[in-house]
């Protein structure tokens, strides 16, 4: 025993000394980086700092060339690199070496809820924008889906600040290993894109801090993010490229962001007052780039005395600092695009994300030796997701499409044949009749379908929306299915009672007919170029579903908070956050809601039995670690994986805590008939609530619950415990 500890005693010496050393050595390299910076700023003019403040071009900022400081280069993600655009407008480049690899979108990647996912696939966008030289890559993206209608939730990840948190600190790993900047966005509270440029955000600090601020305090403090694109919309009053409490308060001075802040595409709206308050680089599209705020006015408003030239320096060194670790950063490869490992990597992703919805016949996994024919209907089963609507998307090397999937797997033993059963006519810029009527169904092309339907074994239907119903720009109307998609389910249930549903789409929607009448209802996303494939080998079975979701699905839109407060898209350009911290389940939870499908829900092949829940203390001092225990046990036929969910409940909670909160999963591959010992760890102070008044975190002392379960709403496992 003493010799143990001895050893014990020797080798924590050992591990202090060689971190004490590496410490040592890093505050070294800073300074070393430090001076280097320092230096070229004292050679640089006050004209050629100004230059690198503000775009050259829609993707570009200048360098000094004299003093061999390259151009700074961007480009958009976050589902790929983007397509080469011309220099000073829009249209395609229309070069022959810019197909990339389609991501699967945000809300997909948060379905999976598997944090080394999003790892893999910031490396993989990583490798792509080093072999377009780009030396920031525009993801990820992820604000808090606080209204399901926001155009963009299927670019953001969810409407809990935790599970977004995880995955972005990953993702921006995953990026910046890679020598790459991640450019985290938008910050912040930019939920809606009705009036996105002129809009107000009032939230209470509260809920700025435990909701809309946690993800990107993770990205920057855990991930080390580069750099920070600031929203369009204004918070409490100011607008956010201009925002002193957002960008020097909390961002600079509290969280000690030593990257760029970079504004979103035409949204700078000062010079002195975004130079005061923490914008580094003025972005945009149209030139003439002297005009802009951050160009000829800011170079004036230093010889005016208006602005320090040392505030100059200090948004240069920043800049500057960036390139170190990109693309003046020794240990950078070319990079890679299109590989077999970012296929396989969207195709893993694209796998863990997809959602099972309902199973009540047990229908799938589809047991092929049974079936001879599948009437494959909906135009989803054709459509491609990569590009659409106002948003970026990706020119995709190649996209499997779900029609496309289930041919590879299936066509040779399978007759599977197409109809297309509703027109997905639709773009951002119709007149709201264009857009009411491209949401009719089509009785022609229902005929053909329930004709189809009727004369095979298996009816799927590959229903949803696609990226020009969901777009950046503008939010949806309500939750209806589009293009008279519901008529066509209706129908097509009503001739074959082996119908399927599949949807796809990146927010949630009103499935409450469909839940109600049907028994086999599959969730997918906008799943990247190996989409179709991944859908085609979860449903015969390949591939046994894992996602959960990642935001409530409401039974009606009046249920969710925003609107059942009349908050969105507000009044007056001013949308008032009334709900506060009650986003998302935390809403529904506390104020008893049934929701259509709750948070963290998703269904496998198999059942999953949790057991034997307990925490390694019952007592708990400030700082300490939580760690719970449990087994989980695989009581069904086919290999899979759960996400377990521990969630916390503040009993009597004087603080106005939520019901429940989310503070630590973990997806786990059980075996059939095998049990795991899981273990989920979080810090006693990570329960703590945002104080206003004292603007600190406190930790309300008490009783604690903690719950365990395979979804918001199916907790199987609870323990209490005292946090003093
Ligand atoms: C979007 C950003 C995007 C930028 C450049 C803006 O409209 O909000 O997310 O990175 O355009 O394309």
């Amino acid at each position: 025993m003493r010799l143990k500890s001895k050893i014990g005693g020797f080798l924590v010496i050992c591990i202090i000394i060689a971190k004490a050393g590496s410490v040592h050595a890093q505050v070294n390299a800073n300074t070393a980086l430090d001076k280097k910076i320092e230096q070229l700023i004292k050679k640089m003019t006050l004209k050629e700092k100004i230059a690198m403040l503000h775009g050259n071009a829609l993707f570009s900022s200048a360098g000094v060339k004299r003093l061999g400081i390259p151009e700074l280069t961007c480009d958009d993600g976050p589902l790929g690199v983007r397509e080469e655009v011309n220099r000073f407008d829009w249209a395609p480049a229309k070069w022959t070496t810019d197909s990339a690899t389609f991501f699967p979108n945000g809300s997909a990647m948060a379905a999976t809820w598997n944090p080394a996912l999003t790892y893999r696939y910031g490396e993989a966008i990583g490798q792509e924008a080093l072999a377009r030289k780009k030396n920031i890559i525009l993801a990820p993206a992820f604000n808090i889906c606080r209204t399901p209608l926001c155009g963009r939730t299927y670019e953001y990840y969810s409407e809990d600040p935790f599970l977004n948190a995880q995955l972005a600190v990953s993702s921006v790993k995953g990026i910046q290993s890679q020598h790459v900047a991640a450019c985290i966005k938008h910050f912040a509270v930019n939920n809606q894109e009705t009036y996105r440029d002129s809009i107000n955000a009032v939230v209470d600090e509260r809920a700025l801090r435990e909701i809309y601020l946690p993800a990107f305090k993770a990205a920057v403090q855990q991930g080390n993010a580069y750099s920070l694109m600031s929203a369009y919309n204004e918070v409490n009053g100011q607008h956010c490229s201009e925002n002193e409490f957002l960008l020097i308060k909390v961002l600079k001075n509290e969280w000690g962001f030593k990257g760029l802040v970079m504004s979103d595409w035409g949204g700078t709206h000062s010079t002195i007052n975004a130079a005061k308050n923490g914008l580094d680089l003025e972005m945009g599209s149209p030139g003439p780039y002297n005009k802009w705020y951050f160009a000829d006015p800011l170079y004036a408003a230093v010889n005016a005395g208006k602005v320090d030239e040392k505030t100059i320096d200090e948004k240069v060194r920043r800049i500057l600092w960036v390139m170190y670790h990109t693309s003046l950063s020794g240990n950078k490869s070319k990079g890679e695009i299109n590989t077999p490992a970012h296929s396989k990597t969207v195709y893993d992703i694209a796998c863990e994300s997809i959602v099972l919805l309902k199973n009540q016949r047990n229908i799938l996994p589809l047991n092929i030796s049974t079936i001879k024919s599948i009437a494959v209907i909906g135009d989803n089963a054709t459509h491609k997701f990569a590009t659409g609507g106002f948003g970026a998307g990706v020119k995709a090397r190649y996209e499997i499409t779900a029609l496309q999937g289930l041919k590879s797997r299936l066509g040779k033993s399978v007759n599977i044949q197409f109809a297309q059963g509703y027109k997905a006519n639709y773009l951002t810029t119709y007149t709201a009749q264009q857009k009411e009527d491209a949401n009719k169904s089509d009785p022609q092309l229902i005929n053909q379908a329930v004709a189809l339907a009727k004369k095979s074994d298996v009816a799927m239907l590959f229903i949803g929306s696609n990226r020009d119903y969901e777009s950046e720009g503008t939010d949806r109307k309500n939750l209806k299915l589009p293009f008279g998609e519901q008529e066509l389910v209706n129908a097509v249930t009503a001739v074959n009672p082996n119908t399927i549903v599949v949807v796809i789409g990146g927010a949630p929607y009103d499935l409450n007919e469909i839940k109600k009448n049907n028994h086999t209802i599959v969730w997918s996303w906008f799943n990247g170029s190996e989409g179709g494939n991944a859908l085609a080998d979860v449903l015969i079975g390949k591939v046994n579903p894992s996602g959960k979701l990642p935001f409530t699905f409401p039974s009606s839109l009046e249920d969710s908070p925003a609107h059942a407060l009349h908050t969105f898209p507000g009044k007056n350009l001013t949308a008032i956050y009334k709900e506060g911290i009650l986003v998302g389940y935390r809403w529904f939870d506390t104020k008893k809601i049934e929701p259509l499908y709750c948070f963290g829900y998703g269904l496998s092949y198999t059942n999953f039995g949790y057991s034997s829940l307990k925490t390694n203390k019952k007592n708990y001092k400030a700082g300490e670690n939580i760690v719970a225990g449990l087994t989980l046990k695989n009581t069904g036929k086919y290999a899979g994986k759960d996400i377990i969910q521990l969630y916390v409940s503040k009993l009597n909670s004087k603080a106005g805590e939520p019901e429940k909160v989310l503070k630590a999963f973990k997806k786990v591959s059980v075996t059939p008939g095998n049990a795991e010992q899981v273990s989920l760890n979080f810090n006693s102070n990570d329960l703590a609530y945002f104080d206003d008044k004292q603007h600190k975190w406190i930790v309300e002392p008490g009783e604690y619950k903690i719950l365990v379960g395979e979804s918001s709403r199916d907790i199987r496992q609870t323990a209490v415990i005292n946090v003093n």
